[in-house]
Parts: C-alpha cells; sequence; structure tokens
C-alpha cells in the first residue's frame, strides 16, 4: 500500500509562514539547508524533540544539531569561545557545525544534545531555511530528515519517501547544492577535533584551526555519523570498483566509466562539488532500481572525496 505523503509547502512568505507555525505548535517540518533536508522542531520542547527520535526511528543517545539564522541567535545556547568565533566569522552560514558546552541556562532540550553537556550549533546557508528561522523565531533542532541509517535526503521526495507521515510538512527549497551533511568540530575540549567530515573541507577548516585533531579510536562519540554502517542503500555496496558485476548498477565518477546498463555518473568531468552535490541523490535513484549490488568507482581521498569516501565506506559496511 501506498503511504500517504506529507504536505509540500512552497518557500513563497505564505508557505514559509506555514511551516514557522506548525515548528511553533510543536510540529514537525522538514526543511531544505545547503547540505541535505533537516527534520526540524522546536528545540526547546522535549515532545517536538521525541518526536523527532520517533519518525526517525533513531537511537536516544544520537544528539541533533541545532540550527538558527544567525550565531547571535546561537550564541546564549552555548559557552561561546575563540575557536568558534573564528569558525563562524570564517564559514557561517555554511556547511560546518560546531560543538561547544551547552550555557548554564541554555533552553534546549537535554534530549537534544541527548542528555550531553555540549550542543551541536549550525547556521545554514539555505535562504528558506533562514527566513523558516527567523520566522520561527526558535532554534530549530534538526537531524537528516529520513528513517535512522538510511540515505541522507538531498530532495523534497526523498523526504517523502523515507519518512512519509511522521512528518507534518515538507519545506520545499529545491535540490541542496552541498549535498554531502555539515562537517562537525567539537570545540569543547582542550584541542579542536574533527568529529565528522563533511561539506566543509579539512583543509579549509586547517587554514583557520592548525590545531584540529581527531578524535582517538574507540573514543565514547555517540553519534550517527560515527557509526560504521550508516547512509545505507538497501542492497551491498562494493567499493573501488573498476568493471561490473552481472546485476549490479554503477555509481561512476570521472570519465572513464566502464560501460554499464544502470550507472550514474556523480561527475563526468571529475569535479568533486559536482560529485558531493549528486552523491545521496545518484545514490536514492539507483537503489531505487533494486539492482543487485551497488558498485561504486574510486574517488580521490581530497578535498570533498574524503568525505564522500566517508559516506561510501559506511554505506558499504
Ligand atoms: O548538514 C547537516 O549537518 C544536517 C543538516 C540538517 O543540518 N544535519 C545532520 O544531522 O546531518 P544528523 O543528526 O544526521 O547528524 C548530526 C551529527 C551526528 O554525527 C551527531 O553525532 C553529531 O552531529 N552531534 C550532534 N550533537 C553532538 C554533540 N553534542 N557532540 C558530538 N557530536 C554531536
Ligand atoms: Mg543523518
Amino acid at each position: 500500500m501506498a503511504r500517504a505523503l506529507p504536505k509540500l509547502l512552497a518557500s513563497d512568505a505564505a508557505g514559509i509562514a506555514a511551516a514557522a507555525a506548525l515548528l511553533r505548535d510543536g510540529g514537525l517540518v522538514a526543511f531544505p539547508t545547503e547540505t541535505v533536508y533537516g527534520l526540524g522542531a522546536d528545540a526547546t520542547d522535549d515532545r517536538a524533540v521525541a518526536r523527532i527520535f520517533a519518525a526517525k526511528g533513531r537511537p536516544s543517545f544520537n544528539p541533533l544539531i541545532v540550527h538558527a539564522a544567525s550565531a547571535e541567535a546561537l550564541q546564549p545556547l552555548v559557552q561561546w569561545n575563540a575557536w568558534a568565533e573564528a569558525l563562524a566569522n570564517a564559514f557561517w552560514p555554511g556547511p560546518l557545525s560546531l560543538v561547544l558546552p551547552r550555557s548554564a541556562d541554555c533552553p534546549v532540550s537535554a534530549l537534544a544534545s541527548a542528555g550531553l553537556p555540549t550542543l551541536a550549533i549550525r547556521v545554514p546557508a539555505h535562504p528558506v531555511a533562514r527566513r523558516l528561522f527567523e520566522a520561527a523565531g526558535l532554534p530549530i533542532a534538526g537531524p537528516s530528515a529520513n528513517r535512522s541509517n538510511a540515505l541522507s535526503p538531498t530532495a523534497p521526495a526523498h523526504v517523502a519517501e523515507s519518512l512519509g507521515e511522521a512528518v507534518d510538512a515538507i519545506l520545499d527549497g529545491g535540490v541542496c547544492a552541498v549535498g554531502l551533511e555539515s562537517t562537525v568540530v567539537d570545540l569543547s575540549g582542550a584541542r579542536p577535533l574533527l568529529l565528522r567530515e563533511g561539506g566543509l573541507t579539512r583543509e579549509a577548516l586547517l587554514e583557520h584551526l592548525p590545531n584540529l585533531g581527531e578524535p582517538q579510536r574507540g573514543a565514547k562519540i555517540a553519534g550517527p555519523g560515527m557509526l560504521a554502517k550508516h547512509y545505507a542503500p538497501d542492497c551491498p555496496l562494493r567499493l573501488n570498483a573498476t568493471s561490473v558485476r552481472p546485476g549490479e548498477a554503477l555509481l561512476a565518477f570521472g570519465p572513464d566509466a566502464p560501460a554499464a546498463e544502470q550507472v550514474l555518473n556523480l561527475s563526468a568531468r571529475g569535479d568533486l562539488v559536482e560529485a558531493a552535490a549528486n552523491l545521496f541523490r545518484h545514490l536514492h535513484a539507483l537503489n531505487a532500481l533494486r539492482p543487485a549490488g551497488i558498485a561504486a568507482m574510486p574517488i580521490p581521498e581530497a578535498g570533498l572525496g574524503r568525505a564522500i569516501n566517508d559516506r561510501l565506506r559506511r554505506a558499504a559496511a
């Protein structure tokens, strides 16, 4: 039986006002960002935040990113510091989330940060998201708008497919330009740590944070972005493929893709920005063909290629 579809709201003034009203009423609204679609709720409302976990089927110990239209709107929620100031000046609005200690009187639901003393915050660059946050006048908790462990959504149809009626409305902002989740940096400790590679490259971060480190292996980080298996299609995914086996669909990259019956190229000209923007959309489309498997061609391990390879490795795990 086909699942009932959530309401699609246009990104005009009426659509944004309707979406903001739903958020203020404790509803769930999927919103566009330049990285992926988020599943938004009032971050200060425990019940609304709990509905996010229920809709995603997400283990409740995985904390959420809290969004707003400006750094000024987020600063009272956390203990802001000099690293945060430098990164926000350089990269916000944009595909970067900062983990900072919660402020003493932080109004955000403890469930949103999964009981941790820290909070992840982000100002996205998508104009529709920023207008929505301004209209709602609230900090908005928002994980990617997909069921837990499934592919991330980079278009409204992906959200509708994955979450169906579990979401009250989808605000239509078109296809996501970056197409990879935000880069997550932990600024709450003695040294900044790169928790998740994403839409902002490590190279760009290093220019402003030369002492950036990596979490130690086995360190206790309870996040889905840290799980070995995540972002997975329904069939096996084979990495570094240079040829296609019977029944497989090909996720190609670059001009020299082998011939295949079912093939989508992340970037025929080998451009990593274009490949990142296409990654989840192409995985969704190949997955929908129900192949026996997906063969993914090698992607260079540099710039956005690092985050693309991270997502592909988790999808293959
Ligand atoms: O691009 C994105 O980041 C999208 C858009 C909607 O903003 N959001 C997103 O959220 O990808 P989600 O929930 O799928 O991933 C959030 C990541 C997870 O890896 C989570 O563990 C980590 O951020 N995270 C959130 N709060 C944290 C915290 N307090 N400490 C450490 N990691 C945290
Ligand atoms: Mg996610």
